[in-house]
């Protein structure tokens, strides 16, 4: 559905993209994932016939979209990181203004602002100037705006930047719910969970290159899939814990001192999990933690850029970071 070939952008000196390469089939959700000036946005807004590419070729549904950037709009929805929407109109208005410019008639543009607003939970806050919508409301009406021309193809800038926990949690449970109807949806985002939560495949950029690219298992499992971790109560049992991790996996475990734990690469999480609990129970060593862990998306963002992805919280000192899975 959306076919990208080598799209290169420049802005003079600054190299926006270097040759972005990607193809997101039909009915798929694929997340482009990496920090701010990545070169997201202006991805999105080549695809979204906003913007004409330095070189290289795109297209959506087959069409390019500076040949016939008409039927490519007729083709996608798009909700870009910078509200489209009018502050001093109503949420009902603003979407049957773009019923209108979809050639709708009148009843219609208001049949499907009144389906969208009731799909959106902001039925109640209709008839209410955007202007006093909440971060999370003015996102749905966003998103809302974007629905109106029932687009094959959605194409959402961070949808979810700068919102709560919460507030995100159930924008990501409503973009779900837009698609189980079939839509392809490409979705730009710097947080990894996000990533994580909607993505059936990802690319991550940086720099405006894609350095990666998979499921995010397969990325995920390309730092060495899951581990095998104990903590023993008592300090002096970890040579004791380290003679069984060792009858469990298949290499030597790696002892992490600082945080008095030791941990095995091991191919199966239940049958190791089971092995060592048993093991650790007949040498009766007490345990603190015992667990199999998987690299979150954070480690593989560390390890192919070697820094951080952007979070949405200060990083805590000591406990882990929020948004990681383990
Ligand atoms: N119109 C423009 N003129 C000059 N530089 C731009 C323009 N638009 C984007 N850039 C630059 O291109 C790079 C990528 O920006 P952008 O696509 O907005 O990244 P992202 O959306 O991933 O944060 C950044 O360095 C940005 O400053
Ligand atoms: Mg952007």
């Amino acid at each position: 559905m959306i076919e990208a070939d080598q799209v290169v952008k420049h802005f003079g000196d600054v190299h926006a993209l270097n040759g972005i390469t990607l193809s997101v089939d039909e009915g798929e959700i694929f997340g482009l994932l990496g920090p701010n000036g990545a070169g997201k946005t202006t991805l999105v807004r080549i695809l979204a016939t906003l913007l004409k590419p330095t070189s290289g070729r795109c297209t959506l549904g087959g069409i390019d979209p500076h040949r016939d950037p008409m039927a490519v709009r007729a083709l996608i929805g798009l909700a870009g990181q910078n509200a489209a929407v009018d502050d001093l109109l109503t949420g009902r208005e603003n979407l049957e203004i773009v019923g209108r410019l979809y050639q709708l008639d009148r009843a219609e543009a208001r049949r499907r602002a009144d389906d969208i607003l009731e799909r959106l939970s902001l039925t109640d806050a209709a008839d209410r100037q955007v202007r006093t919508y909440s971060g999370g409301m003015r996102r749905r009406i966003d998103l809302g705006a974007s629905l109106v021309g029932r687009p094959r193809i959605l194409i959402l800038d961070e949808p979810t930047t700068g919102l709560d926990p919460r507030t995100r949690n159930e924008l990501w449970q409503l973009i779900r719910d837009l698609v189980s109807d079939g839509a392809t949806v490409l979705l730009t985002t710097q947080y990894l969970e996000e990533a994580d939560e909607l993505a059936d495949r990802l690319a991550v950029i940086d720099l405006g290159h894609i350095i990666a690219e998979g499921t995010p298992d397969e990325l995920k499992e390309r730092l060495g899939g899951d581990r095998l971790m104990a903590s023993p109560t008592e300090p002096d049992d970890m040579a004791r814990v380290v003679s069984i991790l060792e009858q469990v996996g298949a290499t030597a475990p790696y002892v992490d001192d600082r945080r008095q734990q030791a941990s095995i690469p091991v191919t199966n999480r239940i049958e190791a999990l089971l092995a060592a609990g048993q093991l650790f129970e007949n040498e009766q060593i007490a345990l603190r933690d015992l667990a199999v862990t998987r690299p979150s998306l954070d480690d593989v963002f560390l390890s192919i850029t070697g820094k951080r992805a952007e979070t949405d919280e200060p990083e805590p000192a000591a406990a882990g970071r929020k948004g990681r899975r383990r």
